[in-house]
This record gives C-alpha cells, structure tokens and sequence, in this order.
C-alpha cells in the first residue's frame, strides 16, 4: 500500500465525487432515449428492478476492492488476486471504448452551448428546424471535431491538475447546480400544452412493449449510469478516507443518480409530446426536443445556455472519471508521472474520437457488423463490456474474494451495516451471476433455440 496516496478531504466528497462519475450523459442523454425506443414506463420499472438487485451490489463491492487495495484497477485486482488481473484490464480497457464515443456527444453539448450563448437558437422554432439543426451539425465533417477536442483537452488539463484539486473541487460546485436547472425546466416542461401526455407516457408502465431485450438494455443501462463494470468507482474509492461510510455512499450516489435520470425524463417526455416528436427517436432526442421547449419560454437563449452548459458539465465530470481510470493505470503501474501518462492517454483518445465523430455523419457507410463506430462503441460497451465486467466482479468478490475484505469494508470494522454485508454477499454469490447470465443468454436467443428444439422434440 502505498502511503503517500491522496485522499479526498471533506464529508461529502465522496459522494459528490462518486455521483459526479454517475450522472453524467447517461443520465439525461442516454436514459431517456432507451427509455423512449423501450416504451417508456415499463423500462422504468424495470431499471429500478436492475439498479437495487445489480447495481447496489456492485457498486458497494467495486467501492470495496477500491478502498481496501488503495489502487488502481489493475493493481486492485492483481494483488487480490493474479488469476483476476484480467478484470483489472477490462475496466482500463472499457473507460477507452466509453470515451470514443461519450466525448462525441460531449462535443454536442459544447456546439449548443455555443449556438444557445449567440442567440442562434432562438431561430430554431418547429422541431423540424431543430432536426435539421441537429443534423446539419453532427453531419458536417470538421466542427463537431473541433467541439470534441475542446472538450477532451479541458479534460486532460482537469486530470493534471490532480485528484484534490482537479476532481474534488470541480464536482462540489457542478453538481448542485445542475439539479436546480433540471428541476426548473421540470416544472417548465410539464406545464406545456399537452405535457401530461409525456408524464403518462414515462410513469404509466405499458407491459406490451417490453421483449428481451428490455431487460438487456435496462441492465446496460444501469451499468453504464452508476459507472460501474469497470475500474471507475474503484479507482474513485481508492482515494475514499478510511472513514467513509460506503453503504450511505452507495445508497446516496444510486438515489442522486436514478433522481437526475428521472427528473430528465420528466423534462423530455412531456416536451417530446408536446411538439409531436416521436419518443422513439433516439440519440438526437435531447438535442431535437430540448431546444423546442426553451423556444417556449422568455429569454431562450439563458434557459438554454444554462442546460447545455450543464450538461457537458454533467458530461466532464464523467470524463474525467474515465480518463482517471486510465492515467492512474498507466502512471502507477508504467512509473510514469501522471502528466506524462495523462498526455499518451489524451493523444490516443483524441484519434479515436475523432473517428468515430466522422462516423456519425460522413463516415456513416462505414459500418461493422451493421453498426457505424459511434454506434459500435455505446452498444459495446453499455450492453457488452460493462455487463460482463459487472458479472466477473460479482463472481469474484462472491466466490472468490477472501469475505472479510467485503465484511470490513461495509461495515467499516464495526458491527453497523452486518444486514447490509449478508445481503450484499448473497446478491453477489447468486443473484447477480444467475440474473446477468440469463439476461444475455436471453438476448443471445438461447432460450428461444432451446424452446424450439424442446417443441420440435415433442412433434
Ligand atoms: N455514468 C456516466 C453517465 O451516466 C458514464 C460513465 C460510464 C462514466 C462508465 C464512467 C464510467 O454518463
């Protein structure tokens, strides 16, 4: 263990650091668009299912191995155990596929804030001229780049200024702002003609809608928001003092978390009725409807400066915990200083975003396995690699983690939290790998193949 690591200071900064990682695009971008191709309040339902069987477990267990090794993803695994030091590459490797195309929409969000801030919005009235806004910018080959590399160097410089100073301070500030925002365009959102449609619509579950892959985008999903499956929140917890109590931490970063995904819905639903759009409409939703309710409102231009400003806020605070997750691998575990390995890290996403921008507009016939690279890489990873590293860290800290490790965590060498550790244990041991499994064997059509040999055999 090394001593001279830095810990966060106050109380709150573990949580705050913790939800800055969580709520992020994924709560107010990503959310409510699967929630709308997935009918709405059915999918509700079952993420909140997903997030207390799946993600209280895993959180609480990655915030675990994270403060008891008090190091890096890899390192983290590795001196659990060698066997595992392949889960330690998974979650430094996941964060790269994340940011190719997370850093994509978090250049988005810099163009509007842009657009908001010069009045330019103001000339985007029907949801048609908001459309074509959309596409005539992710589609243009050279400006979205440029939104992007702005927004992958003010994450660099944010991750050479350190953990304290850097992380810390920027999240303490952001977040709170963000929940008045969001809570104000709630209550804007919901008074529109017509908004209670929307509210029915995301409150009101309509079981017809819901298949296989419900479930499989409802546990994506809930991986992806709670920023877990990956070395995120153990390299965050890495830097937890010894008395942070992680039951409360986890329990406070999941209700922050699922709160922002539900009052962004509340937001967009009722505005995405209210113009007519279709909630089917997928990644461009937030950005198509958003500005349709602002040109609502006196003074637009403010009310959408201040959404998209904190929305690429949201975004950052992301960032900088995936590129964390990066920078203390390479720095630590290649002795390098974290400028340096901060400087590699940047230098490779910056290709790879860029790519992937180019394949949201003139790129776009270059696909593979049906799907353009930006698409490619959110699928990857929110229903593919952030799963499975969740499913590996389950079985891990449930079979083969020695038990104490958990137990000392939670309960923090006390006797509070003993309900909360037998829980967690069994949820790990059986619920979560026998739910995880099933989930994808579903969506892989295992059942449907096993249903068809058992109806042919009876024929
Ligand atoms: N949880 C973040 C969001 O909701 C995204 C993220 C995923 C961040 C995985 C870190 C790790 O936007």
């Amino acid at each position: 263990m090394k001593r001279d690591r830095v810990t966060l200071g106050g109380k709150l900064s573990a949580v705050l650091v913790a939800a800055g990682s969580a709520v992020g695009l994924g709560n107010i971008w990503r959310f409510p668009y699967i929630a709308g191709e997935n009918g709405g309040g059915a999918f509700l339902l079952i993420y909140i299912f997903c997030i207390m069987l799946l993600g209280f477990p895993v959180l609480l267990a990655e915030f675990s191995i994270g403060r008891h090794t008090r190091k890096n993803a890899v390192g983290a695994y590795r001196s659990l155990s060698k066997r595992w030091t392949f889960l330690g590459y998974n979650a430094v490797l996941s964060p790269f596929v994340i940011l190719g195309s997370y850093f994509v929409v978090a250049g988005w969000t810099l163009e509007y804030l842009v657009v908001s801030l010069t009045g330019g919005i103001t000339n985007y009235v029907s949801s048609a001229a908001n459309e074509q806004l959309f596409n005539d910018f992710a589609i243009s080959p050279v400006r979205p780049i440029i939104y992007t590399l702005i927004f992958i160097v003010i994450t660099h410089i944010i991750i050479v200024m350190g953990v304290r100073k850097g992380i810390e301070r920027s999240a303490k500030f952001l977040m709170p702002l963000l929940l008045v925002v969001l809570a104000v365009l709630a209550v804007r959102s919901v008074t529109l003609p017509g908004g209670t449609e929307g509210i029915k619509f995301f409150f009101k579950p309509d079981f017809s809608k819901v298949t296989a892959a419900t479930f499989l985008n409802a546990m994506g999903q809930s991986f992806f928001s709670l920023s877990i499956g990956l070395g995120c929140m153990i390299t965050y917890a890495s830097y937890f003092k010894r008395d942070t109590n992680l039951t409360a931490t986890t329990s406070n970063v999941i209700i922050l978390d699922t709160f922002v995904a539900i009052l962004a819905s509340t937001v967009i639903f009722p505005a995405v009725f209210s113009a007519g759009i279709a909630p089917e409409a997928g990644a461009s939703l937030v950005f198509i409807t958003l500005p349709s309710i602002f040109n609502t409102m006196q003074l637009p231009w403010l009310w959408s400066s201040a959404f998209f400003l904190l929305l690429g806020v949201a975004a950052l605070t992301s960032t900088i915990s995936l590129h964390e997750v990066i920078t203390a691998y390479v720095s630590e575990e290649w002795h390098m200083s974290r400028k340096k390995a901060a400087r590699i890290i940047t230098g490779l996403l910056i290709v790879l975003a860029s790519a992937a921008s180019l394949s949201v507009g003139i790129g776009r016939d270059y696909t593979l396995f049906g799907m353009t690279l930006f698409d490619l890489l959110d699928s990857l990873t929110a229903d593919i690699l952030l799963p499975i590293g969740g499913l590996c860290t389950a079985i891990f800290t449930g079979w083969f983690m020695d038990r104490r490790i958990l137990r000392e965590q939670i309960t923090n060498g006390q006797s509070r939290h003993l309900f909360v550790y037998r829980t967690v244990a069994i949820l790990l041991k059986y619920v979560c790998p026998v739910l995880l499994t099933v989930i994808f064997l579903y969506n892989l059509g295992f059942f449907s193949l096993l249903t068809n040999i058992f109806v042919s055999l009876q024929h």
